[in-house]
């Protein structure tokens, strides 16, 4: 297993070097990413290559047993650069190039920028593809920078957008042009939608995609490079986990496996939900496992910096992800650097570069799961529980949210966390995968519905699935066009509900809703209402205000073997949450060996093993009901009926 840091040599004294790696050894680290923003000291001059400092690194690094991950360096342009090819530089909304000088400037489609990263590419691969210290590439770093308006990405967009529709009166057709006389009779009249909260929705889900796909096409481009001159090595990408602007899915497609860069640790201790859908949506990306190639080592921040990890937490972040399936772990970063804009982002050892607590606590962490790896090689997380995870949907709602506060990954949130709180694992698929071997498809707020994957979804349920859906599910089409049809549209068949009307619910006021069977309880109904009039379905729960008394708030539908359950509101309590997830294992049949008491995490990896791990997200002792006289991995003693678990404290059982 690989375990390691990310490590930037250039920034200090080559006679630091030895003393770094034989740290980074005696803490168990096996490797590190190198050279991401070392454009500069790599190709200090157009095409004069200088590979001799990372030649030394390498060997050093080599020497002590650490295996190296080198980043294509196209984050950061030289300075040579920016002012020879001022044309490389982004665009932006008032008309001026960005001022060089931190990173992610550049434009995606300008031809020299994309003609340089791919000498730079080609120069590194030609150079390092034979070094038994390198293992694999990382590509830029973080793509997702802000859209860039200059003129060539705008005739790009017309070519996109060609391809794309064909001819013009399609184009016009998709976006409903006939609205406010925005028809078009020829590509090149088509502007920017520069502002995405006034534009035309549909325009503005097209540039998204187009803006997506600028970004998968530049790293394509080093990526065929890599794939002729590196076959032996392995290409990721470092993702930003619930970052929104990019498709993931399509960034992912190309590359051996996801990694992602994960800093749970800002405000107040708290679980880290968030952590662990990131990584659930990580893993997704590709349906398999994935590396953490950026984690929190200390305090981070550009300029304020925020709060230390406390005694475990550096340890208890990382258990999270290994527990979620990430098979490689690298920390951010290696030494606290004295200078530039993140002379604030704290490393595992400090300015000073003193091998203190935060490096031990990585230490003690990579030295466990070197103990662990045999047990967890081959394994992953095997869920029966998916929710629909689509990109479509989420810029949808970022152009138009329908209610107040209306987000994608809100909504998914309010069903993850719960599922969480229960102890279940969950899935993060497509709309296009294939939902039959899930018993519980999750479709929250899944605004743009195709019909063929409301037909699979209805096909889901009839043959015996279990669909939740709920608000603003189903409202568009692939274009961003409103269906013509009553809510919930198609997904009525297995819903068995009708929306004629809705309305959201402002800030300063709610409804009252309660249980009529099924659900038990009041709760308090906030910023959405659908009006929701079952046909066939079953009323769950209902609405005390005397407008809606006669509509249902949660309604559950039989329909062929399985059933449909629909959520048309937005519950301020958690615990509503709770009963309906509750309330759909059961009916799934979905037992749980361990279940978490609050603030604690189960996460099982399954292979031919199968291997939980209970993590204590609080600063309190956790006792947790075990089954008893399972082998505890990491303190080698077998289980009683409970197990406790010390703050930030982690346990691997062997089910
Ligand atoms: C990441 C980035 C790193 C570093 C870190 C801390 O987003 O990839 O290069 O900047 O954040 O700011
Ligand atoms: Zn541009």
């Amino acid at each position: 297993m690989y375990v390691g840091v990310d490590y930037y040599p250039e920034h200090w004294e080559r006679k630091r070097w030895d003393i770094d790696a034989a740290l980074m050894k005696k803490a168990g680290f096996n490797v590190v990413r190198l050279a991401e923003f070392a454009w500069i000291n790599m190709e200090p001059r157009e095409q004069q290559f200088e590979f001799g400092w990372l030649d030394e690194a390498l060997e050093i690094l080599g020497k002590n047993g650490i295996s190296a991950i080198l980043g294509t360096p196209t984050a950061v342009m030289p300075a040579w650069v920016a002012k020879k090819y001022p044309e490389t530089l982004l665009l932006q909304k008032d008309g001026t190039r960005i001022a060089w000088g931190v990173r992610k400037n550049n434009c995606f489609s300008s031809e020299t920028y994309r003609l340089l990263s791919k000498k730079i590419t080609r120069a590194m691969a030609e150079h390092f593809s034979g070094n038994p210290n390198v293992i694999g590439w990382q590509t830029d770093n973080e793509f997702g920078s802000p859209s860039c308006l200059c003129d060539s990405c705008r005739l790009e967009f017309h070519a996109w957008l060609e391809k794309r529709y064909g001819d013009i009166g399609s184009l016009n057709k998709a976006w409903g042009n006939h609205f406010w006389g925005h028809l078009f009779s020829d590509w090149s009249e088509i502007p920017i939608p520069v502002d995405q909260g006034v534009h035309n929705p549909g325009a503005c889900l097209d540039w998204k995609r187009f803006n997506s796909w600028l970004n998968v096409r530049f790293q394509k481009e080093q990526l065929d490079i890599l794939r002729v001159l590196c076959p032996d090595h392995f290409v990721t990408h470092n993702f930003m986990g619930l970052f929104k602007d990019l498709d993931y899915y399509d960034l992912a497609e190309d590359l051996d496996f996801v990694s992602w860069d994960n800093y749970p640790c800002w405000g107040k201790p708290e679980v880290r939900f968030d952590a662990s859908f990131a990584a659930d949506v990580m893993r997704g990306l590709k349906k398999k496992n994935f590396w953490i190639m950026e984690q929190t080592a200390g305090p981070g921040g550009w300029g304020a910096f925020g709060r230390n990890p406390h005694p475990g937490e550096i340890r208890n972040i990382s258990y999270q992800q290994l527990a979620h399936g990430a098979d490689g772990q690298i920390w951010f970063r290696w030494r606290t650097c004295t200078a530039g804009r993140e002379q604030y982002w704290h490393g595992l050892l400090g300015h000073d570069g003193r091998p203190l607590r935060r490096y031990d606590e990585a230490a003690l962490t990579a030295r466990e799961y070197h103990r662990l790896e045999k047990e967890i090689k081959d394994t992953t997380v095997v869920a029966d529980v998916a929710v629909i995870y689509d990109y479509e949907s989420i810029w949808a709602l970022d152009i138009q949210a329908g209610y107040g506060g209306n987000t994608f990954q809100n909504a998914v949130k309010r069903y993850y966390n719960a599922l969480f709180r229960s102890g279940t694992n969950v899935d993060m698929i497509r709309p296009s995968d294939d939902f039959s071997r899930y018993k519980i498809v999750i479709a929250a707020d899944l605004n743009i519905l195709e019909d063929d994957v409301a037909d699979r979804l209805n096909e889901f349920v009839r043959k015996g699935g279990i669909l939740l859906a709920d608000c603003r599910t189903g409202v568009k089409d692939i274009s961003g066009l409103c269906h013509a049809r009553t809510l919930p549209g198609k997904l009525s068949e297995s819903l068995g509900i009708e929306i004629e009307e809705y309305e959201s619910i402002p800030d300063d006021m709610h409804f009252d809703i309660s249980g009529t069977g099924g659900i038990s309880g009041s709760f308090t109904s906030v910023s959405y209402a659908d009006w929701v009039k079952p046909l066939g379905a079953k009323p769950l729960a209902g609405y005390r205000q005397w407008h809606m008394e006669k509509f249902s708030a949660v309604t559950r539908n039989r329909y062929g073997k399985g059933s449909g359950w629909y959520v048309g509101t937005v519950v301020k309590e958690e615990g509503f949450y709770d009963q309906l997830i509750k309330n759909l294992l059961d009916e799934a049949g979905l037992k749980q060996s361990i279940i978490p008491p609050a603030g604690v995490e189960v996460s099982i990896r399954r292979g031919k093993k199968k291997i939980a791990f209970i993590i204590n997200h609080t600063e309190e002792v956790k006792t947790v009901a075990v089954p008893s006289g399972k082998l505890e991995l990491l303190s080698g003693k077998k289980t009683r009926k409970k197990l406790e678990l010390g703050r930030y404290g982690v346990a691997v059982l062997k089910l």
